[in-house]
C-alpha cells in the first residue's frame, strides 16, 4: 500500500492508503476527501478533481499529457507548476509519502 496525505483549503490532513496501480482520485474518493468531484469518474474529461501537487514531488511525476494540460486551463485558480488532475496520477511506490493539496473550490 501506497502512503499519501491530502491537505485540504482549510489545512487539514487526511492521511491515507492505496493500492499501487490505483490514481490519486480514487484514493481521495476512498478516503472521503471533501472538494474532490471527480464528476467523471476519471475519463479526464471534467477536470473537477483538480489538486496542487507538493513542490517537493513534482520532480516524481511524469508531465501531464496534452489532453489533462488543455483540462487544466480552465481549473479554478490553475497554478502552471504545481496543477494536476488528481485522475491522471497512477500511484507507484515511486509516489509513496506524495503529498496533494485540494483546491478551496473546482469551479
Ligand atoms: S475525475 Fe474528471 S477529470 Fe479527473
Amino acid at each position: 500500500m501506497i502512503a499519501l496525505t491530502f491537505v485540504t483549503h482549510d489545512g487539514n490532513r487526511v492521511e491515507t492508503l492505496a493500492r499501487a496501480g490505483t490514481t490519486v482520485m480514487e484514493a481521495a474518493r476512498t478516503a472521503n476527501v471533501p472538494g474532490i468531484l471527480a464528476e467523471c469518474g476519471g475519463a479526464c474529461a471534467c477536470s473537477t478533481c483538480h489538486v496542487y501537487v507538493d513542490p517537493n514531488w513534482l520532480p516524481k511525476l511524469d508531465d501531464a499529457d496534452e489532453m489533462e494540460a488543455d483540462l487544466l486551463d480552465f481549473v479554478w485558480q490553475p497554478d502552471a507548476a504545481r496543477s494536476r488532475l488528481a485522475c491522471q496520477i497512477t500511484l507507484t511506490d515511486a509516489l509513496a509519502g506524495l503529498i496533494v493539496e485540494v483546491p478551496a473550490n473546482q469551479g
